[in-house]
């Protein structure tokens, strides 16, 4: 994990139950209702994916699924985090570079 310190308002929140997630395959928490980028974001995540030519950061940029910039591997498959909802048990996996498959 990118950071270590969780950027989660504590106090006076409503969330959805508590789901784990694998992220790079360490289990982390995030909420029902969440989408993956939201939770990554909010677990210190900032770089999602790097892009194919220079391998230059990608991340969270437009949050409505237009620029891909987000895109992340969830169970196999290529999506973009900020439109995925999390679930219980899923798998996410970060930081692949276009040459792995997660550049468009
Ligand atoms: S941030 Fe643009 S598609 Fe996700």
């Amino acid at each position: 994990m990118e950071g270590t310190t969780s950027l989660r308002i504590q106090q006076a929140v409503r969330r959805g139950p508590p789901v784990t997630l694998s992220v790079n395959g360490e289990a982390m928490v995030a909420y029902a209702g969440e989408t993956v980028a939201t939770a990554l974001r909010l677990l210190g995540f900032r770089r999602l994916r790097s892009s194919p030519r220079a391998g230059q950061p990608r991340g969270l940029f437009c949050a409505m699924g237009v620029c891909q910039e987000c895109v992340v591997r969830v169970d196999g498959r290529t999506v973009p985090a900020c439109l995925e909802p999390v679930r219980d048990g899923m798998s996410v996996v970060t930081h692949v570079d276009g040459r792995d498959g997660l550049s468009l």
